[in-house]
């Protein structure tokens, strides 16, 4: 009973440390209720009881949760763990691409600045950033954190700073598996040894890739099968990985923002911008940016595109082989904020950047599939999706034909009016600062994957030390799991379970598997020259990486 209390009272302390106080205090009041923590367990445990603390398997002392404070560990950084992986040279005849493409890694990866010819941007603070660019930003951003620390024993968490997006992007078409697969096998090799992995089995561990998980996800050792085996690898199970796209039947991979054009380093750049959005007129009601996918049967992106040109109210940017507006961050944002509403249907696979373009832009994103955002970004998202965004469900418009316009017109002015101001107060949640400096007060998406990260493990390291063990996980549902506040309640059917049946049950929207589906998504991006050009900046800029 006296545990119950303390820890919430400590939970208490530790959120309000986390709202408000600046950058040091944080680190200061963390460290005091992990003081806090340590009385607690030393009366409880030592003084109260005579049982001995018992922890299961440990060979090295484990480390208390009274220890622990905010700490992220980059132990790992001074290995030179990124220089791993090997650099490959670009080939002579491909050495024209090069100089174009090579600009994506600069600037700490946010890539050349945008300017604002045509003042849809603002002066600064703006980059035309690869999608595909949050393994270097977060890296990056990771040496701005407050509560570094080198010593992984103290630490709440510890980063793994490899590439993983990086390293699979350089040999996903045209090598084989044990290529593939090899720094994935040589990273786990590596951890696995070292002293920091035995206290926890490597379950206070953490990295991201700025890919979408499928490309980790290979489910057999076919040559002819997508990607690498990252994901499936057992030490890959106990870590936790950051993906721009996560599984929702697997619980070690987490959901995080795609990174858009927008890179603050100050707080008032983003009050700025917020303002902006909130007094920009929009003339049109919803509009639509991106490909119709022909190729899969399931897609609902024709239907949608043929709405869109019936209607009077819809802006359409289509996107052709070759370059494109669609292409231009430019006629992308400028469409954003001139729309109401935007529609963000899922392609070969659930998730799509421009929904954080749109949000961006204060336009409220319409999705069809929870997959495409309630289910991936649960720690950067509120949990109740009508607050910030419009649900049609994919089959409204597959099966009946229902009219999208009709279904936005009949939400009323006032309510469109504070969905926007809820998507307008999300921005800096969703927005990676620009990792050279730092935003004064305002937490950047980064901050809110670190903090999620910090309790999950906490959680994980209190259950142990209380012996609590969760028998009823069943890990195809984390996608129920990752809906919930506290995610120890029992979960039951859904309302979305149509929606993530396996696709090898052949029930479910997807019939694709979801290799296939990356695979696509590849070939799809790859019909503009300039998404043709961003595959190649990952694998020859490697040398210029921090
Ligand atoms: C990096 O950004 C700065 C402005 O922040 C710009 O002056 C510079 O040209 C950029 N570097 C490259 C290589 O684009
Ligand atoms: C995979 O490819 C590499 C070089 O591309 C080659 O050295 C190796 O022998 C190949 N492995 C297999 C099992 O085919
Ligand atoms: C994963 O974690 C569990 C529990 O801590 C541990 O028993 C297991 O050995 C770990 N797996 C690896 C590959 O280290
Ligand atoms: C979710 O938000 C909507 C709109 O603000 C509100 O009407 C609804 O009651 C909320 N649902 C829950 C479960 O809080
Ligand atoms: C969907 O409805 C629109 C008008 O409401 C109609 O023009 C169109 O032909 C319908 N499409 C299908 C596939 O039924």
């Amino acid at each position: 009973m006296r545990r119950r209390l303390s820890t919430s009272a400590h939970h208490e302390e530790m959120e309000k440390a986390n709202g408000k106080s600046p950058p040091s205090r944080l680190c200061f009041l963390a460290t005091l209720a992990a003081m806090f923590w340590i009385m607690i367990f030393y009366f409880h445990f030592t003084v109260l009881s005579s049982n001995p603390i018992s922890i299961p398997e440990q060979s090295v002392p484990f480390p208390s949760i009274s220890s622990k404070s905010q700490r992220i560990s980059e132990a790992y950084e001074a290995l030179g763990l990124p220089k791993m992986m090997a650099k490959p040279k670009p080939k002579p005849s491909d050495l024209s691409l090069w100089t174009i493409m090579c600009k994506f890694t600069s600037n700490a990866s946010l890539g050349p600045p945008l300017e604002n010819v045509e003042g849809v941007f603002s002066n600064t603070g703006w980059y035309a950033t690869n999608q595909f660019a949050v393994d270097v930003i977060f890296n990056n951003r990771m040496k701005q954190y407050e509560c570094l620390t080198k010593d992984s024993f103290i630490a709440a968490a510890i980063f793994v700073p490899f590439y993983a997006g990086f390293d699979i992007a350089r040999y996903l078409w045209g090598y084989n598996i044990s290529v593939r697969d090899a720094a994935s096998l040589e990273l786990v090799d590596w951890l696995m040894k070292r002293p920091e992995w035995s206290v926890m089995g490597g379950m206070d561990h953490f990295l991201v890739a700025g890919r979408i998980t499928w490309d980790f996800r290979r489910l057999t050792d076919s040559e002819t099968d997508w990607g690498n085996k990252l994901l499936f690898l057992p030490a890959a199970k106990n870590m936790s990985m950051l993906v721009v796209e996560s599984s929702p039947w697997n619980a070690n991979d987490f959901g995080i923002p795609y990174p858009t054009y927008f890179h603050p380093a100050r707080d008032a750049e983003v009050f700025i911008w917020q303002d902006r959005m909130r007094k920009l007129e929009r003339k049109y009601l919803f509009s639509f940016a991106g490909v119709p996918l022909p190729d899969n049967p399931q897609s609902i992106r024709g239907q949608i595109i043929d709405q869109c040109k019936r209607s009077k109210v819809c802006k359409l940017l289509e996107c052709d082989f070759g370059e494109s507006k669609c292409h231009s961050p430019s006629s992308i944002m400028q469409m954003f904020q001139s729309s109401l509403f935007c529609l963000q249907p899922q392609g070969d696979s659930y998730t799509r950047r421009s929904a954080f373009d749109s949000m961006l832009a204060g336009c409220i994103p319409v999705f069809f599939h929870p997959g495409s955002a309630y289910i991936q970004y649960t720690w950067h998202l509120p949990r109740n999706y009508s607050t910030y965004s419009v649900f049609i469900p994919e089959d409204d418009i597959r099966k009946r034909n229902i009219s999208i316009e009709e279904r936005l017109t009949k939400i009323p002015p006032d309510v469109v009016e504070i969905m926007r101001e809820t998507v307008i107060s999300l921005i800096p949640g969703l927005i990676y600062a620009d990792p050279r400096s730092k935003m004064e007060t305002l937490k950047d998406a980064f901050d809110v994957a670190v903090q999620a990260v910090n309790d999950k493990v906490t959680k994980i390291r209190r259950d142990i030390i209380e012996g609590h063990r969760d028998e009823d996980f069943i890990e195809e549902n984390s996608w129920k799991y990752a809906l919930l506040e506290d995610g120890h309640r029992p979960v039951g059917p859904h309302e979305w379970d149509p929606f993530f049946s396996k696709p090898k049950d052949g029930k479910g929207d997807s019939h694709t598997s979801s290799a296939e589906a990356a695979k696509n998504s590849w070939k799809n991006e790859q019909r503009s020259q300039m998404s043709f050009a961003r595959i190649f900046t990952i694998i020859w800029c490697y040398e210029k990486l921090p």
